[in-house]
């Protein structure tokens, strides 16, 4: 099979639940041994994609195909159980009265040591080995999970569906079965299709990320490029903290207090929106009264007084009242920096780094 057939591919799936859209004409692409991750907030649609892949939940339109061969459409359907497809949700449940072995074992078909092999070879992958022969209830919950996991790859799935399956767990453990999940999976080099509404988890696991908002994927790429090249202002948003600036375009330019940003081919008297991360905005210091001097890169520089400043780990959150306009806005630093409040500073704007969106009524 040649490495250009998308392992996964729906093409223009739709379901509406009481005459509602909730997945909107929704297509994507999953290649062998790669991650895409269904990204949104929770209700737009995510999981009900996922149960029409599984087929436990019939799409009004649309086409399912695995490796370039159609597997469901309205009229065609293969049932979920001839479907080879891996499925892992966030209440896992292992069957409590069946040891790991048999837990793991449970989907597989063939000659006894066959079995026990394949099982040895995936608890070996996730780091279970010993503990082949305990019940689920001997286990950790990261070690359930690991369980689990080794559970829905044991039939060698050539797509492995995942619904949030790691918001069960604590903070510092999910990290570490997040990367294990991943190698595991790419060890199997199944196609995956992640759901989750956490952006870091998304930029963590995926290759590709289909963003989801209203049961429409409103942007598909690399974390890279989501996260830098974002299609409008709630794309930007969903990922972190967000800093707006209006304006009104004049030859392709907007004029703002922090000097003129590029909009092109944005008509005349249009309204745009600059919008800009905290960590993109810098902090200078006040000079009596006159700040920085302007710069192409950083443009012209605005004061404002500090409103509040805290600690946050690894960065301090700085909150400024702008003096043109009494708005606020957000800036972070690295490390320790916290000015006190009615501290006049100036900010500053990367141009390489804001997006420019116009405003749609
Ligand atoms: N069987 C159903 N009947 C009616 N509405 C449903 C059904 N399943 C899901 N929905 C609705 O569809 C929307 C999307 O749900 P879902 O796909 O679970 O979203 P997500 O997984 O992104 O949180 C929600 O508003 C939900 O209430
Ligand atoms: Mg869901």
């Amino acid at each position: 099979m040649s490495k250009s057939v998308p392992r996964l591919e729906i093409r223009n799936l739709r379901r509406a639940f009481d005459g509602r859209p909730v997945v909107d004409d929704v297509s994507l692409r999953v290649m062998p041994g790669s991650v895409t991750c269904l990204l949104g907030p929770s209700g737009c649609g995510k999981s009900t994609t996922l149960r029409m892949i599984a087929g436990v939940e019939m799409q009004d339109t649309g086409e399912i195909y695995v490796d370039g061969k159609l597997i469901c459409d309205t009229v065609f359907r293969i049932p979920p159980e001839r479907r080879h497809i891996g499925l892992m949700f966030q209440d896992f449940a292992l069957f409590p009265h069946l040891s790991v072995a048999d837990n793991v074992a449970f989907g597989l078909k063939g000659a006894r040591e066959e079995k026990r092999a394949r099982v040895e070879e995936l608890l070996r992958e996730v780091g279970l080995a010993r503990f082949i022969d305990s019940f689920p209830h001997e286990l950790s919950g990261g070690e359930q999970q690991r369980v689990a996991l080794s559970r829905a790859l044991a039939p060698r799935p050539r797509i492995m569906l995942m619904d949030e399956p790691f918001s069960g767990l604590d903070n510092r453990l999910r990290d570490e079965i997040r990367d294990l999940t991943l190698d595991v999976l790419k060890q199997e080099d199944a196609a995956v299709l992640l759901v989750t509404h956490e952006p870091e988890e998304a930029m963590r696991m995926a290759d590709e990320i289909a963003l989801m908002r209203a049961g429409r994927i409103v942007q598909q790429g690399a974390p890279y490029n989501i996260y830098n090249a974002p299609v409008d202002k709630e794309a930007v948003a969903f990922f972190s903290d967000i800093n707006v600036i209006r304006g009104k375009v004049q030859g392709a330019l907007t004029d703002t207090p922090f000097g003129q940003f590029l909009a092109p081919g944005v008509p005349d008297g249009q309204a745009v929106e600059i919008v800009i991360r905290p960590q993109h905005l810098k902090i200078d210091f006040d000079r009596g009264g006159r700040g920085p001097d302007p710069t192409p890169q950083d443009g012209v520089p605005a004061r404002g007084v500090v409103e509040r400043a805290r600690f946050m780990g690894s960065e301090s959150l700085v909150e400024f009242r702008m003096d043109h306009d009494g708005s606020v806005l957000k800036a972070t630093v690295p490390n320790v920096f916290l000015p006190s409040p009615g501290k006049a500073l100036w900010l500053t704007i990367r141009r390489d780094r804001c997006f420019v969106f116009p405003v749609v009524e």
